[in-house]
């Protein structure tokens, strides 16, 4: 079955719907999702989204250049960073004009609160930059800009599983997708595609990501050539619900929440004597796994406190809704009175489908665009990250990138015509699919999945080295034999979970081998990716991105210069 459409946006998170609102009008456009659209992990960045507004003190979009940059541990390009930044702002202000339903002052400006990393005068303080709803910021964004796509006819694909990336005389022709409901393989032909498909946090076992987070966009497209950036910097974020990793916000920190050993420490103290709980989230997951490691995670478990104790109820109930009800529901606790058991959670993707300012998927160190094809938020490295993002920062990435790659691609689809279509060009992703239906062998995709899992959260976490690398490796090639061998029980066409857990699992065996590639080549500690065997910094020899191609030889790395303009790379102290 073939569609044809101008543009296809694949994803319906943020990104996607952004990228959408900017072609609508421009031709006909189709957005392809995995979920509803409003269910898309968008809705799990609780805290805000920042911007220098400077509603409640003096702010500087500089400032949170210098921040972003500083928390990137100087990955970040920092043409990048300076757009990311400048356009916070007017993204805040169009959301306010759609709609958004912000937290506000009692003058009624949006309200802001401290989020971790961000400070004023170049590091002197915590600033009020985060801009929220509540804790429902993500969701908020979801539904604001969900509504506005409904109002612009925007054509949804709900419940479509992107398979494979077309690609025509060097040109994007378009993507096949599974559809869900009824097993159907759609080819979509289009001028244009926007990949907005999210991370792929669901290769650890304590993750805040959902069941979809499984990387698909970016194993689609690393398939057919195109690199992936920075897959070794994978951000874990300090608090996640104990063994489950559901997200306790980074606002609840904002709001005055502190991390407490077992000996009721303040132990940030330790690490960041002047940010202490609100430092950046890689310093702040180290520093949680250090007082476990060193006999202090309370009951001598591998867990710590959060504790909002203090807040009092009038916080809890107008700020922190949303959290306090999941430890409630959850853990059984009751943070106005308890603390609750938290630990680091696999939470966000520094790295991705490398592009540029304009959201164009670029394919070499020279930053080629591969014409046609875009991407833009989690599933992309614009690079605004670097090693370590800050909190509230994704948000800003995807509104701020979404934007511009929806813009750019409006108008290549007005100076384009589609590459042409070759008959069978959904036999690829016919041939794997029925590879999977077919098999014989004996394999569970599940059992797969949870030795992935365990394995990548022993030794391709928070702090890893070569030698849990290396057994990490060798561990993902036998984790590939299984699956080769995998069989389904249900065979059917109507909503087939069984078979699309089989196909996002051979997206993470992927990714996972990307990211462990990445972090072994990376002999250095730098942001997200800790190394014990090689603990400082080397920005002699690593302070450039890498940019993992897909060959028949395996995996080839090479490397690409790191833009900086205003601010040299320094000591990283909080
Ligand atoms: O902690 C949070 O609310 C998460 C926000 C983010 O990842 O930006």
């Amino acid at each position: 079955m073939v569609q044809r459409y101008d543009a296809v946006v694949v994803g319906a998170g943020g990104a996607g719907l952004m990228a959408a609102l900017q072609l609508a009008g421009h031709g006909n456009v189709a957005v392809l999702s995995k979920l509803y659209p409003t269910r898309s992990h968008t809705g799990a960045a609780q805290g805000g989204i920042g911007a220098a507004l400077g509603n409640l003190e003096e702010d500087h979009w500089e400032w949170h250049m210098f921040d972003t940059v500083k928390g990137s541990d100087y990955l970040a390009d920092q043409d990048a960073v300076e757009i990311l930044c400048r356009e916070a702002i007017e993204t805040v202000y169009d959301l306010e004009h759609w709609g958004l339903p912000f937290s506000r002052t009692p003058e009624g400006k949006i309200a802001q609160r401290p989020f971790g990393g961000h400070t004023k005068e170049f590091g002197k303080a915590p600033v009020r930059r985060s801009c929220y709803a509540a804790d429902r910021t993500g969701h908020m964004i979801l539904q604001t800009c969900y509504q506005q796509c409904i109002k612009h006819d925007v054509h949804f694909y709900n419940e479509y599983h992107v398979l494979d990336l077309l690609i025509e005389q060097g040109r994007c022709a378009g993507v096949v997708a599974l559809c869900l409901a009824t097993g159907e393989i759609h080819t979509f032909h289009s001028k244009a595609v926007l990949f907005a498909t999210g991370g792929c946090g669901k290769m650890f076992r304590v993750s805040s990501n959902a069941h979809s987070l499984t990387g698909d966009g970016m194993a689609v497209v690393y398939r057919r050539g195109i690199p992936l950036e920075d897959m070794e910097f994978f951000q874990f974020h300090p608090t996640g619900i104990y063994k489950m990793g559901i997200l306790l916000s980074e606002a609840a920190r904002g709001e005055g929440a502190i991390l407490r050993n077992k000996l009721n420490e303040r132990f940030m103290e330790r690490y960041a004597p002047t940010l202490l709980d609100l430092a950046p989230r890689d310093m702040v997951s180290r520093a949680i796994y250090r007082e476990v490691r060193e006999g202090r995670g309370i009951d001598g478990k591998n867990y710590v406190h959060l504790d909002m104790t203090h807040l009092g109820k009038k916080v809890l109930d107008e700020k922190l809704p949303d959290i306090t009800e999941f430890a409630r529901t959850y853990l059984g606790v009751e943070p106005l009175t308890q603390p609750v058991p938290i630990q680091p959670t696999a939470h966000y993707a520094m790295g991705g489908i490398p592009t540029d300012h304009e959201g164009r998927v670029v394919m070499d160190e020279k930053n080629t665009p591969l014409p046609g094809l875009y991407a833009a938020g989690e599933v992309a490295c614009v690079s605004v990250h670097g090693a370590n993002r800050l909190g509230t920062n994704s948000l800003v990435d995807i509104l701020v990138f979404g934007r511009r790659g929806g813009r750019h691609a409006a108008r290549f689809i007005h100076e384009n015509d589609w590459a042409p279509l070759p008959a069978d060009a959904d036999s690829a992703a016919r041939a794997a699919v029925s590879q999977v239906l077919n098999s014989t062998g004996k394999e569970r995709a599940a059992d797969i999945r949870d030795v992935l899992q365990d394995e990548m959260m022993d030794k391709a976490s928070v702090f890893r080295d070569a030698q849990g690398l290396s057994a990490l490796r060798k561990k993902l090639g036998e984790l590939r034999e299984r699956y080769r061998q995998v069989k389904l029980e249900d065979r059917g066409t109507c909503y087939n979970t069984e078979l699309l857990e089989v196909i996002e699992l051979g997206c993470m065996l992927d990714l996972a081998d990307v990211l462990v590639e990445g972090a072994l080549a990376r002999e250095e500690s730098r942001g997200g990716h800790y190394r014990e065997d090689f603990p400082k910094r080397n920005d002699q020899n690593w302070l450039k991105h890498t940019l993992a191609y897909n060959t028949p030889r395996g995996i080839e790395l090479k490397f690409k210069p790191v833009v900086i303009t205003k601010f040299q790379p320094m000591e990283r102290k909080y």
